[in-house]
């Protein structure tokens, strides 16, 4: 069994990463389409050494099998019921459909059933989310988990193509002496970090803080837990990182935790005091756990260092795994 396959949002960022993870993973493909704004019209992108063409998004789509969406949630909100009419499954990478209760919202290493009950569409989480939910889910199955308090440090391509333009532009401008321009960041992000990250809510949380409140509520089935978030945006290219705390269910002892986290899918536990950073994992599709130690504050508790690439398991490789759930399922 092959597949009709569409990408909405081919030439960004994590439109390009579709193409590189659908390759290596060997999806099964009968026909690839491409699709981008007008300003792409024409442009050419290699899938398995083919050159393909970008088309515009048209208002009535072709009929495939499974739409990839990443190129907004307007595109998403307009342009998904267009091909979910068609006769696709949508895997969104937009916030849009993320909280609304008839799409699942899945992680394939924590909620894989999930994916049995959509209606035509299905979410992939917020990057931020992605990372920290691989990481805990073991551990809060294992003993519950009734708290997390996490900070991000999360780099410029979470803000797409341009944001990453505008980290090399400040840098050169700033090393140059020259006026720093910005256009994509409220802040100078060359050799600077600032504590928001999307807009803010009336409650003075950033939507993103509030994704992971939330999104983690759905992933996990829990209603109870509490996540409170600060996310910085830092001066990276590729790589989300996060200093997580967390109030158990009960006991687990550091090193209980890390042998947990050593067997579980998608983890790599990284020794004591080699800690994994985001150039070293810019590329990889895991999520690494570093600095793994009892928490000061929460009893039972523990604090934990997680990174990954946003691009990769924070957006195409999950939405991908998707795919290959639907397939493994025979739901496609
Ligand atoms: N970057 C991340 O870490 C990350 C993680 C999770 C989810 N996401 C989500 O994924 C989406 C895209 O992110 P990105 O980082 O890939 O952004 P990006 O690099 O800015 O790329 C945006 C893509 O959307 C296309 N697009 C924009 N307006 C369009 C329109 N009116 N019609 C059709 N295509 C349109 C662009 O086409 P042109 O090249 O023609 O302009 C481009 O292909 C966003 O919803 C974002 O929230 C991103």
């Amino acid at each position: 069994m092959s597949y009709k396959v569409a990408i909405v949002g081919a030439t960004g960022e994590v439109g390009r990463a579709f193409l590189k993870v659908l390759e290596e993973r060997n999806f099964p493909i009968s026909e690839l389409y491409l699709f981008a704004s007008e300003r792409s019209e024409g442009k050419t992108l290699t899938f398995k050494g083919e050159s393909l063409k970008v088309q515009q998004l048209p208002s009535n789509p072709p009929a495939v099998d499974i739409a990839l969406f990443s190129a907004g949630n307007s595109v998403s909100k307009e342009f998904a019921p267009l091909f979910v009419r068609e006769g696709a499954i949508v895997i969104d990478n937009s916030s849009a459909f993320r909280l609304s209760p008839d799409v699942p919202l899945v992680v394939p290493e924590v909620n894989p059933d999930d994916v049995k009950e959509h209606m035509g569409i299905i979410a992939n989480p917020n990057c931020s989310t992605i990372q920290m939910v691989v990481a805990l889910w073991p551990i809060y199955k294992k003993v519950g988990i009734k708290a997390i308090v996490v900070s991000t440090y999360q780099s410029v391509s979470g803000a797409g193509s341009e944001a990453i333009e505008e980290l090399k532009r400040q840098t050169g401008e700033l090393l140059q002496n020259r006026e720093i321009t910005k256009s994509v960041f409220p802040r100078r992000i060359a050799m600077n970090v600032f504590p928001q990250v999307d807009s803010f809510d009336e409650n003075l949380y950033t939507r993103e803080e509030l994704k992971m409140l939330f999104e983690t509520r759905k992933i996990f089935h829990d209603p109870n837990i509490r996540v409170s978030a600060t996310c910085v945006r830092v001066p990276v290219f590729y790589g989300h990182s996060e200093a997580i705390n967390i109030h158990l269910g009960d006991n687990l002892s550091p090193n209980d935790a890390k042998e947990l986290l050593s067997k579980a899918p998608s983890v790599i536990v990284a020794d004591a005091l080699d800690y994994p950073t985001p150039i070293d994992v810019a590329g990889k599709d895991e999520v690494f756990v570093g600095r793994i130690r009892r928490d000061m504050v929460f009893d039972p508790g523990l604090s934990m260092w997680v990174v990954a690439d946003n691009i990769r398991k924070g957006a195409a490789t999950n939405a991908v795994q998707i795919a290959e759930l639907l397939h493994s399922l025979a739901l496609v």
